[in-house]
């Protein structure tokens, strides 16, 4: 067992309106009442958070995430969101870099890179995504393709910037399609990150780090794989959704194998 604090978010994606969010954030949070092992984050829609944020500001069991932001402080960049006004919300997490952004709206390595710079100085703390299609699993160029996204996305940070940061593996082929990695394999790709991370920063930044694993986690996977040795936490789509699901994947996922 390693002494990483275990981190499950929820990614509800472009679900739930602000009056569903209301509802499904009050129940989310009597099923984890008195909750305290393990940080739990929900990233609902921007239009959302306003409401999430005014229950979430006056407890300590859940925090609110965000899915984006845009990489400048303020200006003329229509339909788009603000560090500073996620900020303002209570907003505490801020997912850069999922995959469904990588591959619907163009983001690179270095716009990803741009956006993480942006929220760690507006002491936002980023979930980065990273992953590799099934296409890359198949021909084995998954160690390549994690490493470049990991080497690009976090290129000229400091140690110190590094402690905010989470990690989220998500292989693209695992994402809404009821297809898991296998916790070995999950493992395998974790450790290999971990070995990027202590490349880039050294050993104590690559101990500290956590990396979560996501791409159809359930209640009745979540312990396996979250015990592994290197995966710290899960970032959840699909199972997010629902209250006693997501509660329960959160307290299943952070029991140790007995
Ligand atoms: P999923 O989504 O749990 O529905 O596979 C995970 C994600 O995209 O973050």
């Amino acid at each position: 067992m390693n002494y990483r604090r275990k981190i499950i978010a929820g990614n509800w994606k472009m679900h739930k309106t602000a009056s569903e969010s209301k509802t499904l954030v009050q129940d989310i949070l009597t099923e984890l009442k008195d909750w305290n092992d393990g940080d739990v984050v929900l990233c609902v829609p921007f239009t959302s958070l306003a409401i999430a944020g005014s229950i979430l500001e006056s407890q300590t069991i859940v925090e609110l995430g965000a899915q984006n932001l845009h990489q400048a402080p303020q200006g003329a960049f229509t339909g788009e969101i603000s560090a500073g006004m996620l900020r303002d919300l209570f907003v505490r997490y801020v997912i850069i870099g999922h995959s469904e952004r990588r591959q619907y709206f163009r983001e690179t390595n270095a716009l990803i890179n741009q956006k993480i710079k942006t929220a760690i100085t507006s002491t936002l703390k980023p979930i980065v995504c990273y992953g590799e299609t099934l296409q890359e699993r198949e021909g084995n160029q998954w160690r390549s393709v994690l490493e470049t996204q990991i080497k690009e996305g976090l290129a000229n940070f400091t140690e110190a910037e590094m402690e905010t940061v989470t990690l989220a593996y998500e292989p693209v082929w695992a994402i809404g399609t009821s297809k898991t990695a296998s916790p070995a394999q999950a493992q395998e790709a974790h450790a290999f990150s971990r070995s990027i991370l202590n490349q880039l920063f050294g050993k104590t930044v690559a101990e500290k780090t956590r990396i979560q694993y996501g791409g159809s986690v359930k209640p009745d996977n979540a312990q396996e794989l979250l015990q592994q040795e290197d995966i710290d936490g899960a970032l959840v789509g699909g199972a997010s959704l629902e209250a006693r699901s997501f509660a329960t994947l959160v307290k299943k996922g952070c029991q140790p194998l007995s």
